[in-house]
């Protein structure tokens, strides 16, 4: 049975709620419009900080008063339980993950232990914390198309599509999201999922195509480009994604799940050309010059040939859709990465460079 959350009500005993929020990428836009759009919530950010810069992602809000920072890990059950037990949250938007297929495929354990093993510890520090009376609390679980595995030309992922994962990460993915339900199941945890496409946008670390080749034109160096290239995503600027989280986080029904897109399909050669194109402008290079950057590199296993979301359900039921094209959504990242050529010289250092010479030797 569907338990609905009301409406109105949410609104007023969520003022000065505690809300968790565990961190990455996209995280980060969510704490920034969260802790901006809600003065009385309480937000604390945790996050283990394994990737460089994430704390400069939040800069702007870090002195807010309705804003905690927490250097934590999930995969620490311990520390989990300690942390709900003192600050009681009422609920938890869980983002964080390992989130790179290609980090996946060298380092599949790695995922195993943060996506599932820290999901789990999380579910369970809230379940702990919550089980005597589950009245307004909520576990919202981001998770990812990817577990759907892959389409062929035609057709698009709507929320009843089988899960079929197909790399080490979307069955990380998929595994974490079964959980999440098999909790609302067996122990009556109030949670939602949603599954979202491709995200681009600021603060994505250089290892996801749009922020890569962005770096790599910039330095001149090639564009790697897997197999054939005609390989096709569907694209969601990020701040977007935040606004869909925002609505699922106080209109969802609880036990229910949101697939989230761009409506915005691209194969992976032309997107980079239209990059390569918004580059050369901004640069001022000449017309067709970072074209000349695009390499073709041996196909990556497993690869997913498609992926396309059907929105339907969050736009009928939520009234959300994507606020920005594609080229304008691709024109602000571009100019966010241009301007803080600081932030991509800091992540880019050290560790990640050991990274890249793995990967693309
Ligand atoms: P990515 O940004 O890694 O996201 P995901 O694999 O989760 O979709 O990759 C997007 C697409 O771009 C995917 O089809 C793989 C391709 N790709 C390349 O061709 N070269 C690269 O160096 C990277 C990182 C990705």
């Amino acid at each position: 049975m569907k338990c609905s959350r009301s409406k109105s009500k949410i609104k007023d005993e969520q003022k000065n709620s505690h809300n968790l929020v565990v961190l990455d990428f996209i995280g980060s836009h969510v704490v920034r419009l969260f802790v901006t759009k809600y003065p009385d919530y309480q937000i604390f950010n945790l996050d283990a900080l394994t990737y460089a810069g994430n704390l400069e992602n939040l800069k702007d809000i870090e002195d807010a008063s309705n804003y905690t920072f927490i250097k934590e890990d999930i995969n620490d059950a311990a520390v989990l339980k300690e942390l709900f037990l003192q600050h009681k949250f009422d609920s938890v938007i869980h983002l964080a993950a390992e989130s790179h297929v290609d980090r996946s495929i060298t380092d599949p354990l790695s995922f195993v232990k943060t996506n599932i093993i820290g999901t789990m510890n999380l579910l369970n520090a809230a379940k702990d914390l919550w089980k005597d009376n589950y009245e307004n609390k909520l576990f919202y679980h981001i998770s990812t198309d990817e577990v759907y595995g892959t389409l062929g030309e035609t057709g698009f992922f709507n929320e009843e599509t089988a899960y079929d994962p197909n790399s080490p990460y979307s069955a990380s993915k998929a595994g974490s999201d079964h959980f999440v339900r098999a909790y609302g199941e067996t122990y009556g945890l109030p949670y939602i999922i949603t599954n979202c496409s491709n995200n681009y946008g600021p603060n994505q670390f250089p290892e996801k195509l749009i922020p890569l080749f962005i770096h790599n034109i910039v330095q001149n160096k090639a564009l790697p480009v897997y197999g054939d290239g005609n390989y096709t995503r569907d694209w969601l600027y990020v701040e977007d994604h935040a606004i869909a989280i925002d609505l699922a986080f106080h209109k969802s029904e609880v036990k229910n799940t949101y697939n989230i897109g761009g409506f915005n399909e691209w194969k992976n050669l032309e997107l980079v050309k239209l990059l390569c194109t918004v580059m050369d402008k901004k640069l001022n290079r000449e017309n067709g010059s970072s074209q000349k950057l695009i390499t073709f590199i041996k196909d990556r296993p497993g690869h997913d040939k498609r992926y396309a979301i059907d929105a339907t359900r969050i736009n009928k039921e939520l009234g959300w859709k994507p606020s920005v094209t594609f080229e304008e959504g691709l024109e602000k990242t571009v100019d966010w990465y241009l301007s803080n050529e600081e932030w991509l010289r800091n992540v880019t250092s050290g560790k990640y460079q050991e990274y890249y010479e793995e990967q693309y030797r």
